[in-house]
C-alpha cells in the first residue's frame, strides 16, 4: 500500500488564529463547556483523523482581558473523549517538570484502559516562567534541568507502566485467584530527582503505554524525542526548515538504534481555506483585523522569557538586535529560532511579525483553495518534510469542517489517506509498533539461556 499520511487535529481555543474567539464563524460555545470538544472530537473522528490533541500551560496568560485564554485541565477534558467516541486517537499534554511519575503514569494509564487503547501523552517540560511560580519554585527550572529531569522522568514512568505483565490479572473466581503476584513488580526507582518503589496500582494498559508524543525542538529536545517520542509535533514556517529538521530527527532516531518510521513528524499547518485563493485571503484578512497588537505583544515578551517588548515601535522594521539571544533565552528555544529566521529573512515591522503570529503562533499558516491546501501536504509528505500534519484550523469548528469536506476527499482520491479505520487503538492508527512487557523479554531471554543450555 501507498505510504499514508496522518491526520490530528490540534484543537485550541475557538481556533488557531488569536482572534478566532471573536470571530462569528466559531463556536458560540463556553470554552469551558465539554459539549465543544466532543463536539470537536465527533467531527474530526467522523472525518477519520488519526487524533486529536489538547496542548497545556500551567498559568493563566496575563492577557486574559483581551485574549480568550481559559480552557480545561486536558487529562479530564480526555476522559470525557474517550467516552464520547469510539475510534479516534485522543492526546493530552502533561509536565514531567510539574507532575510526580507515579500520578501522571497512573493518570495516562487509566485514560488508556477507559479509551481502549487510544490514548498519547505529549511529553512537555513547562517553558513559562509564570507556571513555575505556581508551584514553589523560587525562578525557573534551567532549560538543561528540566530535560534532565524529564529524562528521569521517563524511565521512571515507562517502568511503572512495564510493572504488571499483560497477564497478571486472572479474576479467577471460582479458585478466589484475582492476580498473580510473580507477574507484578515493583520498580525500586532511586535516582537524583525521583525515588518510586513501584508497582503501578493500576493492570497494564490495552497499548502497553500510551503513544508517547513530543514537540521540543532544540538541540536537547530533539535528542529527547529521539530516545522516547512515538509522534513528534514541530512548527516551521517554510518547508526547508521543515526538511532540515526531519531529516536531523530522522537520523537522530537511527543513531539511538530505533527505526526511523517508528517517529512520525507532525509540522503544523493551520489553513484558512476557501473556494478560491482571492476569498481565502479575504477570509484571513478579517480574523487579521480582528487581533490586538498589545496582546501580540505580550504573547512575544513570553515566548523570550519576559523580554520587554513595549518600547518596540510597531512600524519600524525589524532587525535580531531587537531580540535577545536565543541561547539566552530558557522559554522555548526553538520557537525564538524561527521567529528570528523570520525577522532575518524578511524584516519585517513589529506589526507584521505579530500578525503573522497571530495566526498559529509561528506554525505554518496558508490561505488558499482546497486543492491547493492538499497540494501543499501531498508535497510537504513526498518531499521529506512530514509523515503528516498537525492540523490547526484557525477558526473551529468553521475550518474543521471545510478541511474535512474539502480537503480529505483530494487526499483519499490521491490514495494518501485512509477512507474508514483499520485499527481500533492510536498505535494502529499511527502504525507504531507494540512496546514488549519486560516480562515477555525476561520470558524469551530465559528461553533462549534454556535452548543454548
Ligand atoms: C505543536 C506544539 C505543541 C506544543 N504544546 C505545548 C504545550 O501544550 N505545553 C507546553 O508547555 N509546551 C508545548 N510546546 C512546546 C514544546 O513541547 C517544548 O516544551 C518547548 O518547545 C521547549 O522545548 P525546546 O526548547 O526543546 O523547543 C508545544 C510545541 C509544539 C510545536
Amino acid at each position: 500500500m501507498k505510504r499514508q499520511l496522518h491526520l490530528n487535529l490540534f484543537i485550541h481555543s475557538r481556533g488557531h488564529h488569536e482572534a478566532s474567539w471573536r470571530h462569528p464563524a466559531s463556536s458560540p460555545l463556553p470554552l469551558t463547556d465539554i459539549r465543544y470538544y466532543q463536539d470537536l472530537a465527533r467531527r474530526a473522528e467522523a472525518a477519520h483523523f488519526d487524533s486529536i490533541f489538547l496542548a497545556d500551560q500551567l498559568a493563566l496568560g496575563d492577557d486574559v482581558s483581551r485574549a480568550a485564554r481559559t480552557w480545561l485541565e486536558p487529562v479530564t477534558v480526555l476522559a470525557a473523549l474517550a467516552v464520547s467516541t469510539s475510534r479516534i486517537g485522543l492526546i493530552a499534554t502533561a509536565s514531567t517538570t510539574y507532575s510526580e511519575p507515579f500520578n501522571l503514569a497512573r493518570q495516562f494509564g487509566s485514560l488508556d484502559h477507559i479509551s481502549d487503547g487510544r490514548v498519547g501523552w505529549n511529553i512537555v517540560t513547562s517553558w513559562l516562567a509564570s507556571a513555575a511560580a505556581n508551584f514553589g519554585a523560587a525562578g525557573q527550572v534551567s532549560h538543561a534541568d528540566r530535560y534532565a529531569r524529564g529524562e528521569e522522568f521517563m524511565a521512571v514512568v515507562k517502568a511503572l507502566w512495564d510493572s504488571w505483565a499483560p497477564d497478571a490479572v486472572v479474576d479467577d473466581r471460582g479458585g478466589g485467584v484475582y492476580a498473580s503476584a510473580e507477574r507484578i513488580r515493583r520498580i525500586d526507582h532511586k535516582g537524583d530527582c525521583y525515588q518510586v518503589a513501584g508497582p503501578l496500582n493500576l493492570p497494564r494498559c490495552p497499548q502497553g503505554r500510551p503513544v508517547l508524543v513530543q514537540a521540543g525542538s532544540s538541540d536537547t529536545g530533539r535528542r529527547f524525542a529521539a530516545r522516547h517520542a512515538e509522534a513528534v509535533f514541530t512548527a516551521h514556517m517554510e518547508k526547508a526548515t521543515a526538511q532540515a529538521f526531519y531529516a536531523d530527527l530522522k537520523a537522530l532516531v537511527a543513531a539511538e538504534g530505533r527505526a526511523p518510521d517508528e517517529v512520525l513528524i507532525l509540522p503544523g499547518v493551520s489553513p484558512m481555506i476557501a473556494s478560491t485563493e482571492a476569498e481565502a485571503g479575504r477570509l484571513a484578512r478579517e480574523v487579521n483585523e480582528l487581533s490586538d497588537p498589545e496582546v501580540g505583544r505580550k504573547r512575544l515578551s513570553g515566548r523570550f522569557g519576559g523580554h520587554d517588548f513595549s518600547q518596540l515601535p510597531l512600524d519600524r522594521p525589524l532587525a535580531p538586535q531587537d531580540f535577545p539571544a536565543p541561547a539566552s533565552v530558557e522559554a522555548a528555544r526553538s520557537r525564538t529560532e524561527v521567529i528570528l529566521n523570520l525577522v532575518r529573512r524578511e524584516q519585517p515591522t513589529l506589526r507584521q511579525l505579530l500578525a503573522t503570529l497571530a495566526g498559529a503562533r509561528g506554525h505554518f499558516t496558508v490561505a488558499g483553495t482546497p486543492e491547493q491546501i492538499a497540494d501543499l501536504i501531498e508535497d510537504w509528505f513526498t518531499d521529506g518534510a512530514a509523515d503528516g500534519f498537525n492540523i490547526m484550523p484557525p477558526l473551529l469548528p468553521a475550518m474543521l469542517d471545510v478541511f474535512s469536506a474539502e480537503v480529505i476527499p483530494l487526499l483519499q482520491r490521491r490514495g494518501l489517506f485512509r477512507t474508514s479505520y483499520a485499527g481500533k487503538t492510536l498505535r494502529e492508527h499511527y502504525g507504531l509498533p507494540w512496546p514488549k512487557s519486560v516480562f515477555e523479554e525476561v520470558a524469551q531471554s530465559r528461553r533462549v539461556v534454556r535452548l543454548t543450555r
